[in-house]
């Protein structure tokens, strides 16, 4: 007899390429500084509307992103354990002014900039995985700041 899986929550994680993930992260995380500096630079290019968000010596900003994506990659196999964590970083972006439009501009700075530092070891595969990733990293991010705006409006 087969055997239905009931997902534990409404919205179950959709598959997710962890080799492809894995991978890719691997090949790109001994060049993390890099990775950040040309995120940044893609990011603010793309949408130069967001730099006053940010602090101007984006030293620390760097730190704290390579850090929640070195987090993201040893959690890959169990991104549930980490999704209240994001729900909480998510409720805090809404402080900083990130609005859900902000999400796929970064989502794609940060593939591209992975697929630079990459250069010819990148292949698409990785970007479908990393567009996947992204999108249930953010998703849950986004419900943490749809959360914190509704107390806020509440209080
Ligand atoms: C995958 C999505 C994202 C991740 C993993 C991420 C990660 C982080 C982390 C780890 C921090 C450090 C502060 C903290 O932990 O609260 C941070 C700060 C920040 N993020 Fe994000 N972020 C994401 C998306 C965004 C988006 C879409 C925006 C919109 C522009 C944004 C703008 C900011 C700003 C402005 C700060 C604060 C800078 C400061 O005042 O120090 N982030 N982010």
């Amino acid at each position: 007899m087969t055997r239905e899986t009931t997902p534990d929550s409404a919205t179950p994680a959709p598959m997710l390429d962890l080799e492809a993930l894995e991978t890719s992260f691997d090949l790109i995380a001994p060049q993390g500084d890099l990775l950040m500096d040309t995120f940044y630079a893609r990011l603010f290019e793309a949408a130069p509307s967001v730099r006053p968000l940010f602090p101007t010596d984006m030293a620390t900003q760097k730190t704290m992103l390579l850090g929640a994506l070195v987090l993201l990659r040893k959690s890959l196999r169990d991104l549930d354990a980490i999704v209240p964590k994001l729900r909480d970083l998510g409720a805090r972006h809404v402080a900083y002014g990130a609005v859900p439009e902000h999400y796929p501009v970064v989502g794609s700075a940060l593939i591209g900039a992975m697929a630079e530092v990459a250069g010819s070891a990148w292949r698409s595969t990785y970007a479908d995985a990393w567009e996947r990733a992204f999108g249930i990293v953010a998703g849950a991010m986004l419900e943490g700041a749809e959360l914190a705006s509704l107390e806020a409006a509440a209080a």
